[in-house]
């Protein structure tokens, strides 16, 4: 047996005991006569004692040749320490160690094992089979499985059943690229790795599943960052006969759950915006909702005073910033550059100081009065000692800067506070946008989403006005998941792949085994996916997906372990009929 018990277990009451342990060498503290090793494995550190006295002297000689990472076993006695550490779970104890087997050496690690290293993130990266020996990246992979698990028991319970869907596909638009496969049998034709299971799921629902759900791997080709992974893990459902409602409320209730089970916060009713309204009040269709400084049109009040910088503007839009008229001038300044960064590339910022004596002071004391500002102060709710932050511009991205700006702000003044939950329904999205750059529609949601029913005779006449029957949950100012009712009727299909801009002919050959299936009694139906990656950061606090996916690839699509992508054989390209250079810049 290589171990009897493991490196977190043992307690002052097992003293006495005769164990076998196994794990790595953490550290070792050399004192000449004594020798200690932290032994760890995922369960803990025990601390080992090697003494020149009472170990076998062998013994005692080997252990002094002991590096970091060596893998060993130990027998000994469990004995109680003379000095406690209070911050270790097995800190009353060590092990008096009488016999050692070196089972494996262990090179120099690039970077120290410790809850603090001192490696670098690309490092940590290349080697990250080392990087898991740690105990944060352990925990954020166990606290991965423990959200995992507690889906599929809740949705099991509700009676979902877990089906899977395959990987090796044909293209479903949802907005990002395909990743292709070349076949080898068919040479100049390829599969597409799924970015959703989303027409399975939907001809799961033709097929009488009913409730069907599937944490699967999603693979998409788009930009990434913090939050976006090119195959990343959705936590994917669909159900048959249902509406809006039943939708929001299943899924209210597995959020619910999960937050309870997992945190133990009762987070109640989500609450419920319209894209308008979220667009509207915070410029944005993610709100953090943790905190205000909501958005305030300030159209009536700022413009029409002389003040030719707001005056020709589609929108004029302020927020008020909690506890900030005593900026320095260098604070606001700053915040000015902040904006006007190409990221944001807003114009400019103008404030207002409602200072806490009742008194104003702005950049624009030239055009706007006393009775102007305690105006603007008044309809953006701004207390004194607040400070109000204008901007003025084309509306859509004047309220992306600002948002980006409120957000910004949120996280300097420690507003976003990881440990307070504020989820969220977006409900009534557009649901197609007009693409200026192709000069066509694309859907908002993707192709298969159905129109809100009231609305679907405006396709054929304002077809920008129309809402659509899909919703996303947004938590904390992230969207963990996005969904629809689906359009089950082939001629609504039809329409709707006609007003994106697929010729029938095009329609047919993607998509015809969709639109073929809707001739069979589809049902009603529609589900919500989640992105696992996500909400399993968001519900331990943290916005980075990287640290909870054991092999993520690096901001550029790179797994810097394996060192992928490469180029491959070229005997391997010819078999699969790509008689294509690798790109030489690689
Ligand atoms: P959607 O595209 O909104 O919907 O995706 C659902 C959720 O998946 C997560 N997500 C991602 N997570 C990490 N990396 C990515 N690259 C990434 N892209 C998306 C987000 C998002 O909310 N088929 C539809 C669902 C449906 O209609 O039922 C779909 O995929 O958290």
């Amino acid at each position: 047996m290589l171990r009897t018990t493991n490196c977190g277990a043992l307690r002052l009451s097992e003293v006495g005991q005769k164990v076998t342990l196994s794990g790595w060498v953490q550290k070792t503290r050399n004192k000449g006569f004594m020798l200690w090793v932290d032994l760890r494995d995922r369960y803990g550190i025990t601390q080992i004692i090697f003494d020149e006295e009472r170990s076998p002297r062998r013994v005692f000689k080997e252990a002094q040749q002991l590096g970091r990472e060596y893998v060993i076993q130990i027998e000994g006695e469990v004995i109680e320490r003379e000095s406690k550490n209070p911050n270790m779970k097995t800190g009353g104890i060590e092990i008096l160690a009488n016999r050692l087997t070196l089972l494996n050496p262990s090179s120099t690690p690039p970077f120290t094992i410790e809850d603090d290293t001192d490696g670098g993130e690309e490092l940590r990266m290349q080697y990250r089979y080392l990087d898991l020996r740690r105990t944060p990246v352990q925990d954020s992979l166990i606290f991965r499985h423990r959200v995992a698990l507690a889906v599929r028991n809740y949705l099991s319970g509700e009676g979902f059943i877990e089906i899977e869907t395959p990987y090796l596909i044909k293209s479903t638009p949802e907005g990002a690229r395909d990743f292709v496969v070349p076949s080898r049998m068919h040479k100049g034709e390829f599969y597409a790795l799924p970015q959703s299971p989303q027409t399975f799921k939907q001809l799961l629902m033709v097929g009488g599943m009913d409730k069907y759900f599937q944490i699967v791997k999603c693979f998409r080709d788009e930009d990434l960052r913090s939050d976006r992974q090119p195959e990343f893990t959705q936590i994917d459902c669909e159900l048959a006969f249902v509406e809006q409602e039943d939708i929001l409320n299943q899924f209210e209730g597995l959020t619910q759950h999960l937050i309870q089970s997992l945190l133990g916060e009762d987070v109640g009713v989500f609450p419920r915006m319209t894209y308008d309204e979220a667009i509207r009040r915070y410029g944005n269709d993610k709100p953090d909702i943790r905190f205000g400084m909501e958005f305030t049109e300030l159209n009536s009040m700022a413009q029409g005073k002389g003040f030719g910088v707001f005056d020709s503007q589609e929108l004029v839009v302020g927020i008020a910033v909690p506890e900030a008229a005593e900026y320095t001038r260098k604070q606001i300044d700053a915040l000015i550059d902040w904006v006007k960064r190409p990221q944001i590339g807003a114009l400019g910022l103008v404030w207002v100081k409602c200072n806490a004596d009742g008194s104003f002071k702005s950049s624009v004391d030239k055009f706007f009065s006393t009775e102007d500002l305690k105006a603007w102060a008044s309809e953006t709710s701004a207390q004194a000692g607040d400070l109000i932050l204008v901007m003025a511009g084309e509306a859509q991205s004047t309220r992306r800067q600002l948002s980006a700006l409120r957000m910004e702000l949120a996280e300097r003044l420690g507003l976003r506070d990881p440990k307070v939950f504020a989820p969220l329904w977006i409900t009534d999205f557009p649901l197609l946008e007009w693409d200026e750059e192709s000069q066509r529609f694309h859907a908002m949601h993707h192709p298969f989403t159905a129109p809100k029913p009231e609305e679907a005779d405006l396709l054929a006449t304002d077809p920008k006005k129309v809402k659509a029957n899909a919703y996303d949950l947004v938590l904390n100012g992230n969207e963990i998941g996005g969904g629809s009712i689906r359009i089950h009727n082939a001629e609504l299909q039809q329409k709707m792949f006609d007003l994106l801009g697929f010729s029938p002919e095009e329609a047919q050959a993607q998509f015809g085994f969709l639109m073929d299936a809707f001739q069979y009694g589809a049902p009603p139906h529609g589900g919500i996916a989640f992105g696992l990656d996500r909400l399993v950061a968001i519900l331990a606090g943290k916005e980075t997906i990287r640290d909870y996916i054991a092999f993520p690839k690096n901001n550029s699509g790179r797994d810097l372990m394996i060192d992928a992508p490469t180029a491959i054989d070229p005997l391997q390209l010819d078999e699969l009929g790509l008689n294509i250079q690798p790109n030489s810049s690689e």
